[in-house]
């Protein structure tokens, strides 16, 4: 008997590699097939997809300078900007987007809208304490953006003088003194996009009594904020850290 397989069994084994070949040259088929109808199906990025990835990076870019602003480092002891509002500003503004929108803001910008008034004969007055109060916590923590004069410092700090959120639901400020607010925002007709940090060190009490204050100067007639709205709110919204977006609060 030869030791030699015999022709019948001879094919076993090229056979096996064949039907490996074949395994190999399906998988290999297959991949090439996927691969040509996702570049063949795949849309060259939009106009429309660029833009947004340009707006989300300079986002990203507004934020992170914000909050190089804002962090302790740039602060002094007695929570006051080491960088100065000016250079903050001049900062803010080298973004060719602000830049746009002081163009857009030489052009005259249409009559401001009164603040909303407190109801008809619902009027309550602050009492001279809470508004002495309200003053000192105004000077140690919005004055810096908001201005001595509530005009704040267009086109990056909004007004808050003859401002209607200022005036209005008190549950709004509430909420972004505590956690900051950001996005896009049109007061007294003009938008703004920059961002209001969380404010510092303020207890329920000093909350209540700056927002009475604010509520009642510049112009604005608003009623006074207790420090139990306040407290109620800070519990609602207990453990959050993110920022408040405008959208978020219904604000535009
Ligand atoms: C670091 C600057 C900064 C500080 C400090 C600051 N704000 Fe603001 N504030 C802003 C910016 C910026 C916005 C607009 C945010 C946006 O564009 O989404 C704003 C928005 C507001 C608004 C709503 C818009 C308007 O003009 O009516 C109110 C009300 C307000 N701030 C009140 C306060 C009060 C009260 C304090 C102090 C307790 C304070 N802010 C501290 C920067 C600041």
């Amino acid at each position: 008997m030869s030791e030699q397989p015999s022709a019948g069994s001879r094919p076993l084994i090229p056979g096996q590699i064949a039907s490996w070949l074949r395994l190999v040259c399906f998988i290999a088929a297959a991949v090439i097939a996927t691969a040509y109808t996702y570049l063949a199906v795949r849309k060259a990025p939009s106009e429309e997809a660029n833009r947004r990835q340009a707006q989300k990076t300079l986002r990203a870019d507004n934020a992170k300078k914000g909050l190089a602003l804002i962090t302790e480092p740039g602060r002094n002891a007695d929570g006051t900007f080491r960088i100065s509002i000016k250079d903050a500003t001049a900062l803010i503004v080298a973004d060719n987007k602000v830049v746009a929108k002081i163009q857009a803001a030489a052009a005259p910008a249409p009559a401001a809208a009164p603040a909303a008034p407190a109801a008809a004969g619902s009027f309550v007055k602050a009492s001279d304490d809470q508004m002495k109060r309200g003053a000192a916590v105004y000077a140690r923590t919005c004055i810096a953006c908001h201005q001595p004069t509530g005009m704040g410092l267009p086109p990056v700090f909004p007004p808050i003088a003859n401002a209607p959120i200022a005036v209005g639901n008190p549950e709004l400020p509430i909420k972004f003194i505590l956690q900051g607010l950001m996005g896009p925002i049109t007061v007294n007709g003009m938008t703004y996009n920059s961002m209001m940090p969380p404010v510092p060190g303020v207890s329920d009490g000093d909350i209540a009594d700056v927002l009475t204050y604010v509520r009642q100067s510049f112009g604005n007639k608003g009623n006074p904020v207790s420090a139990d709205q306040v407290k109620a709110v800070r519990a609602a919204t207990a453990g959050r850290t993110a920022m408040w977006t405008t959208a978020e609060l219904g604000l535009k």
